[in-house]
């Protein structure tokens, strides 16, 4: 099936939030902090006052609602009022008539402020000398996961390793803003580019002190997000939301790349400490994991994205006895959060490498090795949660085996010697579909469905279209439930005045939640429809007492058969109810904090990624060929959308991989653009082998689970293997850039 979005997106038909204009609309611009740490004494805006066009400054003063951003815990204020915590803060708002009043005012405010210690490393904020950001020791959050004697890691054989990885940013083509549109009696409407409305109308009433029925969130068209939209576009609508609350008009606010470099959230920075133990044939029995990120100076969403990278540390393996601890530290720099596969991919990356070397130690086939120790049904994870199906990890590995020649390309890759070595290697992971336990009260999604008396199809739903294909693969679910035709089903963008609060569009949740409460809303309209459809068709004269077909948007007895648009005009003309309200709610989880045990998903994606890879000896340069990538969502409901799914993740992952990095020099971004930042373009994008696997997940639509983050995770530690396996030299540290690589072969040969 085509993609709903597509036409309207490559025309350049599509409208993203900066296309929309109302009368009257002012236009908003952040004052931002030129520091990591500052204590704010006055702000002041007579310079400002002499730009023409100038309105207003928003401050703190102008908040009249709770000046603290509800999120997991309420540490972000909105605007500071007395201390700002990172460079790039936004101190306060300038609004004026053009956006460019608005800029030069943001720069003509005077902010007298007096500098702060500050501190930008996690291990020094750990350190008892520190300076204090948060709590006594700057954790913001800390979990533990331990079963069985992880001593035993020193059994037999063991290896070890410290990992680290450094910021990736989303790249969104588009940044983030905000429409505000205030409404009679003090409510407020706000459109914007945004994954999570609900997260907004929860911001938006907070910081104006209304009731949650005042609020109206309405999403546009996304311009790409990654997770980079799921908490952040709540603050950006929350000033937008008070500007237009002081001015009584609306106002746009829109952030330039720089802004968005500097201020919105990016993945997390992390240090793993990680060691393995394995008996002499090769089955893995401990695991040990340190796992520490760097959260950045507000906590935003780090427990969340810590309790995954630790659920999910020590691999996608059978281990009886394991011991993970993990901590998110605060630190004057930006705020990291969501960004796909939300703390797995750091955590990933040093396990992979890790179980490489334990193969290598071992004197096994690594792919081999990871096959014989792989989860399978019936198994337990490490929070001891037991797999009851659906677990495609095993099939995945020898699906990749075979269609990328491992065994062939290894001996290959064995002989290559001189400046241009090649290499491959294999990686595995898992993926935990939806929020878990540690989000479970948010893992519900609501959907109405409306038939319509033409006999067309009107879906609103809860959860956004941010580009992963929800408008496609919702519609297909929609049509298949109620024999409509695909192009008969529409998808609304997401209003929350229109349905219940649905959780936010997170986790690879989306097809599985919304698909499940489509799926509830369409199971009376179904009876409503047959029952139209059979009496038509026997008014036809077919006999009453035969059996019913439905398939492709017809309804059939033997040679008689009527359309869906002629049932659905059927019911109209009965006037039976053809709007239906639908809920899911996931299956239950559970996660005990003092020792990490229990059911911490209701079910788990599997991918297997095998990456060739050419190495210049002379330059450190890495060149990936080809990505073969095998993966476990359930059931495909839109071959090509998971194949796009799988073509984009592994680009990003290469991007994670080997050439991003946000650079800060004190607690100063170096590089907040595009020129100095560089994402991977189809210059570097390899061939690609995409396996779709369907172990299907029996409380899915369809068997379908989640899919939107697993193709990232695992590739950053193939291609690491690869470059091992074509240098003999185990890279520590993401990204592999040229310098950083090189070195690494100059520090083995020196060693040597
Ligand atoms: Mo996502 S990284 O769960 O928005």
């Amino acid at each position: 099936m085509p993609r709903k979005d597509a036409v309207q997106k490559v025309t350049g038909e599509a409208l993203y939030i900066d296309d929309y204009s109302y009368e009257g609309m002012l236009y908003a611009a952040a004052v931002r902090s030129p520091h990591p740490r500052i204590r704010i004494r006055s702000l002041s805006d007579s310079k400002a006052k002499k730009i023409s066009g100038f309105v207003t400054l928003v401050t703190t003063r102008d908040i009249p609602g709770k000046n603290a951003w509800p999120l997991v815990t309420e540490d972000y204020p909105f605007l500071p009022g007395k201390e700002s915590r990172f460079a790039g803060e936004t101190l306060a708002l300038t609004v004026a008539e053009t956006p460019e009043a608005a800029a030069r005012a943001a720069q003509a405010v005077e902010v007298d402020f007096t500098e702060l210690p500050h501190v930008t490393d996690p291990f020094i904020a750990l350190g008892k000398n520190s300076v204090k950001l948060h709590g006594p020791d700057n954790v913001f959050s800390r979990y533990v996961i331990q079963r069985g004697e992880a001593a035993l890691v020193d059994s037999d054989v063991m290896v070890e390793g410290t990992f680290s990885t450094s910021y990736q940013v989303h790249g969104y083509l588009e940044t983030q803003g905000a429409i505000a549109f205030p409404e009679p009696g003090g409510s407020m409407t706000v459109y914007g580019s945004m994954q999570c409305p609900f997260y907004v109308v929860d911001a938006v009433a907070q910081a104006l002190g209304i009731g949650h029925h005042q609020v109206r969130i309405v999403q546009r068209t996304i311009g790409g997000a990654f997770g980079g939209k799921e908490d952040v576009p709540a603050l950006v609508a929350a000033h937008a939301a008070l500007a237009a609350r002081k001015t009584g008009r609306p106002v746009k606010l829109i952030y330039s790349r720089r802004e968005d470099f500097l201020s919105m959230s990016r993945r997390h920075p992390s240090w793993t400490r990680i060691s393995y133990g394995a008996k002499e044939d090769g089955s893995l029995t401990a695991c040990r994991v340190r796992y520490v990120l760097d959260a950045g100076a507000y906590s935003t969403l780090s427990p969340i994205v810590l309790w995954r990278g630790a659920v999910h540390a020590a691999g996608p393996y059978r281990i009886p006895n394991v011991f993970i601890e993990a901590y998110a530290v605060a630190t004057n720099k930006a705020p990291c959060g969501a960004f796909r596969g939300f703390g797995q991919p750091q955590v990933c990356f040093a396990n992979e490498s890790l179980i490489d070397e334990l193969a290598l130690k071992l004197g096994m086939d690594p792919l081999e090795f990871r096959i014989k120790n792989a989860l399978r049904e019936g198994d337990r994870t490490a929070t001891g949660q037991v797999l009851r199906g659906s677990c495609g990890l095993e099939e995945a590995l020898v699906r990749v085996r075979e269609a990328s020649g491992w065994s062939r390309r290894k001996r290959q890759a064995r002989r290559s010697s001189g400046k241009i070595r090649k290499g491959i290697g294999v990686s595995a992971n898992f993926y935990g579909v939806g929020l878990g336990a540690r989000g479970r009260i948010l893992d519900r999604a609501g959907a109405q469905v409306q038939v319509l008396k033409d006999g067309t199809v009107l879906v609103s739903v809860g959860n956004t279209e941010m580009g992963q294909g929800s408008l496609t693969v919702l519609a297909q679910i929609c049509a298949e439930a109620l024999n409509a035709p695909y192009e008969a089903v529409r998808i609304t963008e997401v209003d929350t005045s229109r349905v219940p609060d649905s959780g936010p569009t997170v986790a690879s949740r989306t097809t599985l939640m919304s698909g499940n409460a489509i799926l509830n809303a369409c199971e009376p309209l179904k009876e409503r429809l047959w029952t139209a459809a059979k009496e038509l068709l026997v008014r036809q004269g077919s006999d009453i007492q035969s059996e019913m077909q439905a398939f492709s948007g017809r309804f059939r007895i033997g040679t008689y058969s009527v359309g869906f648009a002629e049932a659905a005009k059927e019911c109209w003309q009965k006037r039976e109810k053809m709007a239906e309200h639908g809920w899911y709610a996931a299956a239950p989880t559970s996660f005990d904090a003092r020792d990490g045990q229990g059911d911490a998903y209701s079910t788990y994606a599997w991918s297997a990624n095998v990456a060739e890879t050419e190495v210049d000896m002379e330059t450190g340069e890495v060149r990936v060929q080809k990505v073969t990538s095998a993966h476990d969502l359930g059931r495909v409901i839109n071959p090509m959308t998971a194949e796009g799914q799988v073509e984009g993740g592994v680009l990003q992952g290469i991007g994670y991989a080997l050439n991003e990095n946000l650079v800060y020099r004190d607690g100063i971004l170096l590089n907040p653009n595009f020129t100095d930042y560089h994402l991977p373009s189809t210059a570097e994008a390899p061939e690609f082998k995409t396996i779709l696997l369907e172990h299907g997940y029996g409380a899915g639509p369809y068997a379908a689970k989640g899919f939107g983050e697993t193709p990232l995770i695992g590739v950053a530690p193939a291609v690491a293997n690869a470059v091992c396996d074509a240098t003999g030299v185990r890279m520590p540290q993401l990204p592999m850039i040229p310098e950083t690589v090189w070195s690494e072969l100059k520090k083995n040969a020196e060693d040597k």
